[in-house]
């Protein structure tokens, strides 16, 4: 029951368009959702390129351009480190169909084919744009603006928007998976065979307010996000944490460095859930350290761990969904500093 309730919420989230194949797969075959399957594959057809989005947010694309995400597609396949992880996983052509592509581009149908067209971009973070382009930014006809639309109107298109696969930034659980389903590296044979690094200290506040940062839409100054924006951030983002190492142990099949890496990634977000339940008052944090708890990071143990992940993300999203932040001061010396 719970499955079926977090799936109708994530398709809800993500939308149809932007699923994660392993997602559509899981969800016909009855399987465990999704993000179970690691690979990020946002339909080339449904992409339209920063291109596109650039017509209205130029300013967005000029930061994006001088970003890791942008720069990757150029020198990813120069990188001497690259070229020995491809040379290990027998991939010959970076660029070409291989295992880079789902993390380090994004491709779309150029002329008819399938074609990596840029690095990580608007699109991996905020969903496949094809549906959603129109429609979000179409305040309701010629001469009606953000300011003089009709209320219903606003409520309506972004119903819309998010129905055809587009990823607000007020949905934070749903931004953060993407970040955290390509960061942990969830794939054991690239991290095992290819000796690709198994994943960073990734951290969502810290990570997402220093060169990434493009809240230049609303106000021109590219603030950081408010404060009690970053809590939630930060508590989510730890939840999230969890729930992917526990995907990647689940995932596991021999006592290597992924395995190993994936472990001790759970436990580290474990501590840290502690260290945060001891700070603030929420009852679904409690809930993730008695799933955590209960679940056993060893090899062959795919169920259990499966279900475990599966439960910490309900829990992520009903924290998510129930609160702003404001009541969550006592996280606030654990916040990292915003310069990643
Ligand atoms: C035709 C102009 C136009 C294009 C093209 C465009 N946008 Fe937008 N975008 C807007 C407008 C206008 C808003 C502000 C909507 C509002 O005020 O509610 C917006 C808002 C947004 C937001 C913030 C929404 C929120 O919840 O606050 C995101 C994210 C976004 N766009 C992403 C994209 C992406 C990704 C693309 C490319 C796939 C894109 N946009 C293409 C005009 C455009
Ligand atoms: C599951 C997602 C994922 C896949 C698949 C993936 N990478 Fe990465 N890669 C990352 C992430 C995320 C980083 C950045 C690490 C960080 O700082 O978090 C990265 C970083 C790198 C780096 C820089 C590492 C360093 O030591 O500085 C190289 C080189 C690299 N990847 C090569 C590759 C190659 C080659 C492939 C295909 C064989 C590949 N990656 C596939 C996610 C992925
Ligand atoms: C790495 C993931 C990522 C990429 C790539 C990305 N965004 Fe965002 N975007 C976010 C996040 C996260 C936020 C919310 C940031 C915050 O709360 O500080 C956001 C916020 C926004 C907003 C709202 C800004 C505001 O003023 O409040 C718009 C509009 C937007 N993005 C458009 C784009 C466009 C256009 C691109 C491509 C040039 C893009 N984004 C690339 C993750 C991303
Ligand atoms: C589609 C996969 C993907 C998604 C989604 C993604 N990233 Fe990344 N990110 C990467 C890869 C790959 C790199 C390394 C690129 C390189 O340098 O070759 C990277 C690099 C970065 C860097 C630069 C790290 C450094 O070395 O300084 C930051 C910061 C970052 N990501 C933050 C984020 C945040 C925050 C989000 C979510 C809002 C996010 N990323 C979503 C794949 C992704």
């Amino acid at each position: 029951m719970e499955n079926t309730a977090f799936l109708a919420r994530l398709y809800q989230a993500l939308g149809a368009t932007a699923l994660m194949l392993g997602f559509v797969l899981g969800a016909l075959s009855g399987l465990a959702p999704a993000a179970a399957e690691q690979e990020m594959h946002l339909d080339p057809a449904m992409v339209r390129g920063p291109d596109a989005c650039g017509e209205c947010h130029k300013s967005s694309v000029g930061i994006w351009k001088d970003t890791h995400h942008a720069t990757t597609f150029k020198n990813l396949p120069r990188s001497d480190k690259a070229k020995e992880i491809a040379k290990a996983m027998g991939i010959r052509r970076i660029k070409a169909e291989s295992d880079c592509l789902g993390c380090h581009f994004t491709s779309s149908v150029v002329d008819g084919d399938v074609k990596p067209i840029a690095g990580i971009t608007c699109e991996s973070c905020h969903g496949a744009g094809k549906n959603y382009i129109d429609v979000h930014s179409d305040f309701g006809g010629k001469g009606v603006t953000a300011e003089t639309e009709d209320p219903a109107h606003k409520t309506a298109r972004y119903e819309t928007s998010e129905a055809e696969g587009m990823i607000r930034p007020s949905r934070i659980y749903a931004v953060a998976q993407n970040c955290y389903g390509c960061h942990t590296v969830p794939n054991e044979k690239l991290v095992n065979v290819g000796g690709h690094p198994a994943g960073s200290k990734f951290e969502l506040v810290g990570w997402s307010q220093g060169e990434v940062r493009h809240n230049i839409w609303y106000t021109k100054e590219n603030n950081a996000s408010p404060l009690e924006r970053q809590r939630m951030m930060y508590i989510i983002g730890q939840a999230l944490d969890l729930e992917f190492a526990l995907r990647g142990v689940a995932k596991a099949t021999e006592k290597a460095k992924y395995a190993v890496a994936m472990a001790k990634r759970a436990k580290i977000a474990e501590k840290r859930l502690q260290k945060i339940a001891e700070m603030v008052d929420a009852p679904e944090i409690q809930a993730i350290l008695a799933i955590a708890d209960g679940a056993k990071l060893k090899l062959n143990n795919e169920e259990q761990l499966t279900t475990a992940a599966n439960g910490v993300s309900a829990e992520a999203k009903k924290l998510a969904d129930s609160h702003d932040g404001s009541q969550f001061a006592g996280v606030d010396s654990l916040l990292p500093k915003l310069d990643k």
